[in-house]
């Protein structure tokens, strides 16, 4: 290799995203989330997203039993959600933060679009598992603005 993981993560951060909080609810843990960049949209037909987990991830084996996520888009004044469920030690969701979806998963209130899915496939992918979820319920909120990640930092669409 002809670059170090410094600079790969330089470049990547070069791809600008918008930032999601993965939650879910399985057996024996309390409604949880955390923070992603990692959602993409995969297929329509049938109705397909996916995102990554660090396999040292504090949540990894929450995500390992459950049969479904929820991925919540934030919108741009949901920073310091996206902060809080990007730090180690406490993801817990506190009940006035969520709601229960269709599906029975907690979806964030507040949120630009929520995607309720049921767990399809686990892919290995490195020192990530990638995570296929099939949609079976979905919310599109008010229009409004998203946050954005991009070269290190939250942005905002100018
Ligand atoms: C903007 C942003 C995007 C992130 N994207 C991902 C991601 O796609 N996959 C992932 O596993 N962690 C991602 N993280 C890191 C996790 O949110 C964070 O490391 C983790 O929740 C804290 O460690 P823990 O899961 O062991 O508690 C991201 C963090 C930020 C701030």
């Amino acid at each position: 290799m002809s670059f170090d993981s410094q600079q790969f993560r330089r470049a990547l951060g070069r791809f600008a995203t918008g930032v999601s909080v993965i939650t879910a609810n399985p057996p024996g843990h309390t409604p949880f989330g955390v923070t992603v960049n990692s959602f993409s949209s995969l297929s329509l037909t049938p109705p397909l997203v996916l995102w990554s987990l660090q396999k040292n991830s504090d949540t990894m084996d929450a995500f390992a039993i459950a049969t479904g996520y929820c991925v919540n888009v934030l919108a741009e004044d949901q920073q310091e959600l996206s902060g809080r469920f990007a730090r180690k030690g406490n993801h817990d969701l506190a009940d006035a933060e969520f709601t229960v979806g269709e599906s029975g998963l907690p979806v964030l209130n507040g949120v630009l679009a929520s995607f309720e899915c049921e767990m399809d496939a686990r892919h290995d992918g490195g020192d990530h598992v990638i995570l296929v979820g099939r949609v079976v319920a979905m919310r599109a909120g008010e229009p409004g603005r998203p946050l954005l990640y991009f070269d290190g930092g939250y942005r905002q669409l100018a």
